[in-house]
C-alpha cells in the first residue's frame, strides 16, 4: 500500500491533481456500490446544497445526490473504508506534513442529465477542507457516457473519466473544477480531508 501511497502523492506533487487506479481495491469499491444502489433504491440520496450552512438546492448548479458516510455507523463495508483512509491520513501526515485531523464523505449519484457547473470544494467562511478526493464506482465506462471531471488549471483543462476504481486527489482551495454532465448514472464516494 505505501507504494500506491507514493506514486499517488508523486502524481499530485508532479500535476496538481493525484490519480491513481489502485486506492480502494476492486472488492471495497463494488461493495460500496452496492451500498450506494441500496441507499437509493431506499431514497436515501438526497440533493446537497451548495454553500456553506446554507442548503439552496440550486439545480442548475448541481443535480447530484447525496448520503453522507457515518464512522459511527455500524455498517462493516463503511467500517472498512474508514480504516482505509485512517491509514492513507497517517501517511499523508507523517510524509508530508498535512495535519489532516478530520474529514467527511458522502455517496454520490449524478443520474442521469446531471452535473456539477464549475466551483471550488473550499467555502468562503470556512477553510477546513484542504484535500478534495473522489473515488469512481463506474464499470465499462465509455467516452460517449460524459461525465467527465473537468479540471481547470492555469495552462489548461483536464478531462478526467469516472473509471472504476479510479481515485482522484487536489487542493480544495486551489483548483476550480466541474463534472461535465453525464450520459448514464455515474457513483463515486467523494470527501475532503479537513484540518479543524
Ligand atoms: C464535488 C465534485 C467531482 C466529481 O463533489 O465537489 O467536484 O468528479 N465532484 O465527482
Ligand atoms: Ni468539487
Amino acid at each position: 500500500m505505501e507504494n500506491t501511497y507514493e506514486s499517488f502523492i508523486s502524481s499530485y506533487i508532479g500535476d496538481k491533481v493525484g490519480i491513481t487506479d489502485d486506492f480502494l481495491g476492486l472488492a471495497l469499491s463494488g461493495s460500496l456500490k452496492k451500498n450506494l444502489l441500496k441507499l437509493h433504491s431506499c431514497n436515501q440520496l438526497l440533493e446537497a446544497g451548495t454553500g456553506n450552512q446554507q442548503v439552496d438546492h440550486d439545480k442548475l448548479f448541481r443535480s447530484d445526490v447525496i448520503h453522507w458516510l457515518d464512522p459511527e455507523n455500524e455498517d462493516e463495508v463503511e467500517q472498512y473504508f474508514f480504516q482505509v483512509m485512517d491509514h492513507f491520513v497517517e501517511h499523508l501526515n507523517r510524509t508530508c506534513y498535512t495535519g489532516i485531523n478530520a474529514y467527511e464523505f458522502h455517496y454520490t449519484l449524478y443520474p442521469e442529465g446531471s452535473f456539477y457547473k464549475r466551483h471550488l470544494d473550499q467555502f468562503r467562511s470556512d477553510d477546513s477542507r484542504k484535500y478534495s478526493m473522489i473515488m469512481y464506482l463506474n464499470e465499462d465506462w465509455k467516452k460517449e457516457d460524459g461525465g467527465e471531471l473537468c479540471i481547470y488549471h492555469s495552462d489548461g483543462e483536464q478531462k478526467i473519466s469516472p473509471d472504476n476504481g479510479k481515485t482522484v486527489f487536489f487542493k480544495s482551495s486551489e483548483l476550480e473544477h466541474e463534472v461535465l454532465v453525464t450520459h448514464k448514472p455515474r457513483m463515486s464516494i467523494t470527501g475532503w480531508l479537513k484540518t479543524l
